[in-house]
């Protein structure tokens, strides 16, 4: 048994793990900040892991004997599972990034279903409060862990095409009635004596085989773009289900932390589908870029390409530049080579400003991230409603790789997919660059107009190859910097 001097050690210690995961979240809401705020919640997450070593150590070899704990294996899964992450997060690449939040997300939501899975064969799944508690968190859990790991296998190319059939939601509201009855069966037949649950093993793995079924079919149908909005989805599941476990193993670290995953996740993707100007269920239940391609109507003007040096010397020469960085900058890698150009734009006394679109890219806060890795300063990153007014009075528009989120579609044609998504207002600077590849389309799989329009020149190449061209370009002028 524990004494009471490890009782308050170990709650202290869930406190102290509970205080920095909050006060690591709260760092993260700013990219200044947010570095640190990893870091913190990081520390936190090994006190919590102290903290389980100090419960499973203190509680003395009466009471361990009846714990699924070895500490031996414990260590060894720590180490294993510590360095495989440091590992794949030193090598992964930026535009990879979805797809490790997927796989760790699968994870968390496995490792919820695995701590109800020791309750639910151990000892500990006592009261019938317990036990619904325990196979709720055992529902999410496993369905966040398959869901997760089929976002990935879209993500990452495995699955490259979303799996439909016909009847295919009403197929899967079968499967999760059936789930849920099963995991009624079990606490009915158990009727408060967690020895009878001990009795069903094989009631408890259809329990599970129906819970993950359940997270595969409701992911197969959905467009592999729509996944970092699922991934959302399943991390808020995540934290549910931890959350619950916590409760049922009495840990409030877990608890906490569930809660704050949780919650921090469902807001989250109501954020992301406020900032497409979807629902959730828009999401989870429609296929998005294949709908928007048959609304497509004829687009007026054409595209005009320019050379990278022309249009760099241009921005040399003008007064004010905004620059709208898109998916297509973090596929170039560009960004090292981007704020080389605006340096030197600077130095020509060229006022520059960067437009951050709340889902630009295929994560959020991908370009935030993306320009702080190019050591671009926080006070020329400036958001969607905070800089969409300065387009109209700027220069230059310099759009990279970004393609939905400058579309003026979004605020003129009602049959457009994204109607009514906010857009960054690129189109009314005086000119508008475009680097881009060549006529792709973006995530919503629609034309641009604004690639046709008047004011706009197309500036053909991948992003980063561009921009060494500008760079160039005016280097070749040869002028002198402005005080
Ligand atoms: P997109 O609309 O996806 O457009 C990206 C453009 O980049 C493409 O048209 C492509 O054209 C170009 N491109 C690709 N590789 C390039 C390269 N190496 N060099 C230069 N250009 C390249 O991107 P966006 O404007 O950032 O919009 C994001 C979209 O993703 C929105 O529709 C948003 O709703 C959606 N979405 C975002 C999120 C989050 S959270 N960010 C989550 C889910 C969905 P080419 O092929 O012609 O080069």
């Amino acid at each position: 048994m524990l004494t009471l001097i490890e009782q308050l050690g170990i709650g202290t210690a869930d406190l102290a793990a509970a205080f920095l995961f909050l006060y690591g979240l709260h760092r993260m809401s700013s990219p200044v900040t947010a570095p640190s705020g990893i870091f913190v919640a990081g520390i936190g997450m090994a006190v919590a892991v102290l903290a389980s070593f100090l419960y499973a150590f203190g509680v003395g070899t009466a009471a361990r004997s009846n714990l699924p704990v070895n500490i031996g294996l414990a260590v060894v899964a720590l180490g294993l599972g510590g360095g495989a992450a440091w590992w794949s997060g030193r090598q992964v690449a930026m535009t990879a990034m979805p797809q490790m939040v997927a796989i760790y997300n699968g994870m968390g939501g496995g490792a919820a279903g695995a701590i109800a899975a020791v309750e639910l064969f151990g000892i500990k799944a006592q009261g019938k409060t317990e036990l619904i508690v325990t196979l709720l968190g055992a529902l999410i859990g496993a369905v966040s862990l398959s869901g997760s790991l089929i976002a990935w296998a879209k993500l990452d190319g495995v699955i490259n095409k979303p799996f439909r059939v016909k009847g295919q939601q009403a197929f899967n509201a079968l499967v999760m009635l059936a789930t849920v009855a099963v995991g009624a069966y079990i606490v009915v037949a158990s009727a408060d004596k967690a020895v009878l649950v001990l009795a069903m093993p094989t009631t408890i793995y259809l329990f599970f085989g129906c819970a993950l079924a359940l997270g595969i079919l409701m992911t197969l149908p959905i467009g592999g773009a729509d996944m970092p909005v699922v991934i959302s989805i399943f991390n808020a599941f995540t934290g549910l289900a931890v959350g619950l476990e916590g409760y049922v193993l009495q840990n409030p670290a877990l608890m906490i932390a569930g809660m704050v995953v949780g919650a921090a996740g469902m807001l989250l993707t109501l954020l992301m589908a406020k900032a497409m100007n979807r629902s959730v269920s828009n999401v989870v239940f429609t296929n998005f870029g294949e709908v928007a391609k048959h609304k497509q109507g004829k687009i007026k003007g054409s595209l005009k390409p320019m050379q990278p040096g022309d249009a760099g010397i241009a921005m040399r020469y003008a007064a004010s530049v905004i620059i709208v960085p898109g998916y297509g900058l973090a596929v170039s890698q560009g960004q090292g080579k981007l704020f080389e150009f605006v340096k030197l734009l600077q130095a020509g006394g060229v006022l520059v400003k960067f437009a951050i679109h709340p889902v630009a890219g295929r994560m959020p806060g991908q370009m935030d991230v993306l320009l702080a890795e190019a050591g671009v300063p926080y006070d020329l990153i400036v958001q969607l409603e905070d800089i969409n007014d300065q387009f109209a009075s700027t220069d230059v528009a310099l759009v990279i790789g970004a393609n939905d989120v400058v579309n003026p579609a979004a605020r003129t044609d009602k049959s457009s997919a994204i109607y009514g998504m906010p857009i960054l207002n690129a189109d009314q600077a005086k000119k508008v660059f475009v680097i881009k590849r060549g006529e792709g389309k973006g995530y919503a799989g629609i034309v641009n107009a604004l690639f046709y329009a008047d004011n706009c020149d197309m500036v053909y190449g991948d992003a980063q190859t561009v921009l060494i061209k500008m760079i160039e370009a005016v280097r070749g002028l040869n002028l002198p910097a402005v005080a």
